[in-house]
């Protein structure tokens, strides 16, 4: 009888990883998932999308479902942020906007509809490239390591940067935030994600005490090393909301942070460009 109850709990997911070892489980997951993703580019219909072997270089994953499912969620919120803060009154033309380390897109996509003027900037030749091709009417350029970025003086009546000052050491922090400025008209708009306390549950390795502490003593933490250092996804960088002021301050004035904002992962943040 004992037994027999026993059997019953078994759910068949456990029996599944009960019979089969580890090594082969995961080809059969894998394969299951590619299934799956494939099935979702089959059936997304619009602007071609990124190939599976490039979307390592905007995410953790190489599946199309994610690059979806979080470039959807991420547009939704900087459209309602940007919106809601007034981007559509700063002009008497559509506002001009700028997506600062667009990479394959993933946001952009979902934002063409706005009827904002979007352009497009990232050092990575090759998403700009694929870019090219999958959105010939966009405007997207390949930038520098450094700024200056290939725009002139107060170019944009707004800009978003997604998941790329969550990269950046202090120093790159500051220089880009400068230039980010440079680039954005007195009174514009410039929104931010950033990854901030609550973020760090999500990297076992660095969630420890005295990171926490740092964080919470400078506002700012930076690991170089989540993995390769020399691959930029891979560095974390951490904001409290005060880091982030104490960053963007002297170039602009916050004018709202949601913490978990997007996804209710990443925080995000909009700023108005001092005049
Ligand atoms: C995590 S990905 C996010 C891409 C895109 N914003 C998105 O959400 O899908 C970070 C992007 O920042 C780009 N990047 C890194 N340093 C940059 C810089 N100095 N200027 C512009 N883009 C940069 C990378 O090439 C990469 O495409």
């Amino acid at each position: 009888m004992i037994a027999f109850l026993c059997v019953e709990t078994v759910t068949l997911k456990e029996i599944y990883h009960r019979l089969l070892p580890a090594s082969i489980r995961y080809p059969i997951g894998h394969a299951r998932r590619s299934a799956v993703d494939s099935w979702a580019r089959w059936r997304t219909p619009g602007a071609p999308l990124p190939p599976r072997h490039m979307l390592r270089s905007v995410q953790m994953t190489p599946w199309i479902w994610e690059y979806l499912q979080v470039g959807c969620a991420t547009a939704e919120a900087v459209r309602s942020a940007l919106s809601s803060s007034g981007l559509g009154s700063l002009g008497d033309s559509p506002p001009r906007v700028l997506d600062f380390g667009c990479g394959l897109g993933r946001t952009l996509r979902f934002l063409l509809d706005t009827g904002w003027l979007l352009e497009g900037c990232d050092i990575d030749f090759q998403s700009i490239e694929w870019l090219r091709g999958a959105l010939p009417d966009l405007a997207v350029e390949v930038n520098e390591i450094n700024p200056p970025l290939p725009y002139p003086d107060h170019h944009f009546d707004g800009l978003y940067a997604v998941s790329v000052f969550t990269h950046f050491d202090r120093p790159e922090q500051d220089r880009w935030a400068a230039e980010v400025a440079r680039v954005v008209r007195p009174g514009g708009l410039v929104l931010v994600t950033s990854m901030g306390p609550h973020a760090l549950t999500g990297f076992e390795q660095v969630d420890i005490p005295a990171h926490r502490e740092a964080l919470s003593r400078n506002g700012f933490f930076f690991d170089p090393a989540q993995a390769d250092s020399e691959e930029f996804n891979a560095r974390g960088a951490f904001h409290t909301k005060e880091g982030l002021g104490s960053i963007f301050g002297p170039h602009f004035h916050l004018l709202r942070h949601e913490s978990g904002g997007v996804d209710g992962f990443q925080d995000l943040t909009v700023f108005r460009a001092r005049e």
